[in-house]
């Protein structure tokens, strides 16, 4: 059918066909979705990895947004983060991709509450610096909430009918607080994907003794890769020998144990004899074990990086189909630096793995590259991760 003989056409008609067309579109795409992750329906032994072409792809890399990014855990912060001189602090969720404006308040509790940062009345941001505060309200017009979110006050309403209505409260969104590591969540349900690899491990770790690091807290990269190979370099140890030869003297990469539960994957370095590891207490599944880093990777695109110094925090944040910063932010345990450990040389390594992620990157749309597949003995993580992705579009 041609736009030029729809003329020909009853209204009724052309509605059918509209509406044919619009499903047909629906189909490919939920089809070229899966055709994504069809090697993905086997296990590792004969499974195979994405093709390249969904690394380029811009409407899959849009589709990500609600389908991943949303109903998945991001990072918010330290509890050591937020000044206890203020208790209302603005954050934005996933800048460059979700980019949504969010506030996060503590109350006498030292409870916290996440909300949208968006006026319910014409869209201005409400809170623009950390403050501290009695009640929010908009510096537009005026509209008041209190600290919970729930409506109060709004200038000029008086004869407005059908008036507040529950969309004039402030949306209070997921968040999760595990010893003093806060996680927020905009969608899905409550408390899941559950973290308990992540619970169980570091429950010994006094996580909330750890400060921010005084000179350089947090550093930013900006380096013109697809987010997702970035991860999958993160999520196997397969190319520590070749690419990082300083880390690969720190750790025992004859072991490199990679384990998943709950969208949650934990590599574990086995540090070598002349490397710092932690003092684990008995009864720690691990006591006998010289773990010099556990290496968990919350999905989507969250790394913490347990080291006998403290903690690293990567997150990911994607900004186009072939941009991602890399954001870095390094936590101290009090007294300790960072040296004689697996984490010692972070920068070195970081540069390594952008080096080689960026040459995946130049080649990933190759004609002749139709997808490969995985090492079962070293390439489980990249594995998961490439079945939770399937798994959101499922
Ligand atoms: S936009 Fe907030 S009160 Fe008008
Ligand atoms: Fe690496």
């Amino acid at each position: 059918m041609s736009f030029s003989s729809q003329e020909n056409f009853s209204i009724y008609e052309i509605e059918v066909w509209r509406n044919s067309f619009s499903l047909r579109l629906l189909q490919n795409s939920f089809e070229n979705m899966h055709q994504y992750f069809s090697g993905l329906s086997k296990p590792i032994e004969c499974a195979e990895t994405p093709p390249g072409a969904m690394y380029c792809d811009d409407d899959f890399y849009q589709s990500l947004h609600e389908k991943v990014f949303m109903p998945n855990y991001f990072w918010l912060g330290h509890i050591s983060d937020f000044s206890e001189e203020k208790n209302v602090f603005p954050l934005t969720a996933l800048p460059g991709s979700l980019n949504e404006p969010l506030v996060l308040v503590r109350n006498k509790l030292k409870e916290f509450t996440l909300m949208s940062n968006v006026c319910t009345h014409r869209a201005a941001r409400i809170v623009s610096e950390p403050s501290q505060l009695r009640r929010l309200i908009c510096p537009y017009h005026g509209r008041r909430w209190d600290l919970e979110g729930s409506f109060q006050f709004m200038p000029g309403f008086e004869s407005a009918k059908d008036f507040p209505r529950e969309c004039d409260h402030l949306i209070n969104h997921r968040i999760l607080n595990w010893k003093g590591l806060l996680f927020g969540k905009l969608a899905g349900p409550e408390f899941t994907p559950k973290l308990r690899l992540l619970f169980e491990i570091m429950d010994f770790f006094p996580l909330e003794e750890i400060m921010a690091q005084k000179e350089a807290p947090v550093t930013e990269y900006t380096i013109p890769v697809n987010w997702a190979l970035y991860c999958e370099n993160y999520l196997e140890g397969f190319h520590i020998p070749f690419v990082h030869p300083g880390l690969n003297e720190a750790l025992d990469i004859s072991e490199y144990p990679v384990e998943t539960a709950d969208r949650v994957i934990l590599q574990t370095g086995i540090a070598d004899k002349n490397t710092g590891c932690f003092d684990l207490p008995e009864g720690h599944r691990d006591f006998g074990k010289r773990v010099g880093a556990y290496y968990f990777f919350l999905f989507p695109g969250l790394m913490l990086n347990f080291y006998p110094w403290g903690l690293s925090v990567n997150e990911v944040l994607p900004v186009s189909v072939k941009s991602t910063v890399i954001r870095y932010s390094t936590y101290l345990l009090p007294g300790l630096v960072k040296s004689g450990s697996a984490g010692a040389a972070l920068e070195q390594v970081e540069f390594e793995d952008q080096a080689v992620v960026q040459k995946v990157q130049d080649s990933i749309g190759s004609r002749f590259y139709p997808g490969g597949r995985y090492s079962p003995k070293h390439e489980k993580g990249v594995y998961y991760f490439h079945q939770f992705l399937a798994d959101c579009f499922n």
